[in-house]
């Protein structure tokens, strides 16, 4: 199993911002999450469009970007006209999921699919052909620096297993995302997740500097 990290700027400093990221990247960090948040599909109102693009000129990073707003459909071809190469957005806040999978690779990126915890793996299914990355949620969405919810591991072991047995286990990457840090990401990495995300754990200064953590977290992958 590959392995990565895609350390969230959700509690990054925002007015050190690139530094910040400049410091995930020379430690090795190969992608970049950027938390969007409508203040309507979740209560909080986070960043757009201009700190995306802001973003994608100071980094080649890939840019994880998770969309937690919405009708989604409005707004996926302007993040990939501003630098998204990931595009997830949420399978609750929409009606149209096979649209917004279409609209996400006619721009020329790669599409994933988000679940909730209360939505289980089998909605996401019928569209996992058609997907490049499933989000396991394993907090409610909407802020960082929650709790792992445990049932997580029994919802990315079951995500696992489909892709395995569809044969996607090379073009479907299965996400996690919330409440992972040096207790939690073990756990994570054996129920299949292969890309993690992480906030507080990186940003958050708890367990050691942003290059440390980034380090961290890259030197337990590639011992798998
Ligand atoms: C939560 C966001 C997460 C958040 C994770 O709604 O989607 O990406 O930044 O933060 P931690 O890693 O602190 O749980
Ligand atoms: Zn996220």
């Amino acid at each position: 199993m590959e392995y990565r990290l895609s350390p969230s700027i959700l509690s990054a400093d925002f007015l050190h911002l690139a530094d910040d990221i400049e410091k995930t990247k020379e430690a090795g960090a190969p992608y970049l999450h950027f938390d969007v948040m409508d203040g309507d599909f979740v209560p909080q109102i986070s960043f757009g469009m201009p700190i995306l693009k802001a973003v994608r000129k100071t980094t080649d990073q890939v840019l994880d970007t998770h969309l937690m707003i919405r009708e989604p459909e409005r707004y996926l071809k302007e993040f990939a006209s501003c630098g998204a190469d990931i595009i997830t957005f949420h399978l609750e806040a929409t009606f149209h999921v096979k649209d917004c999978i279409d609209i996400i690779h006619d721009a020329g990126k790669k599409a994933g699919l988000a679940i909730n915890p209360e939505t289980g793996v089998a909605a996401a299914l019928p569209y996992l052909q058609d997907l490049d990355l499933l989000l396991v949620m394993s907090v409610h969405p909407g802020f960082g620096g929650q709790k792992y919810l445990p049932e997580s591991d029994r919802k990315l072991k079951e995500a696992r297993k489909a892709i395995d047995e569809a044969g996607l286990s090379e073009k479907v990457e299965l996400e996690v995302d919330g409440g992972i840090n040096r207790e939690t990401v073990g756990r994570a990495m054996e129920a299949g997740a292969t890309c993690l995300v992480a906030g507080s754990a990186v940003f958050g200064g708890k367990q050691g500097d942003v290059y440390s953590s980034v380090r961290y977290y890259n030197d337990l992958f590639t011992r798998g």
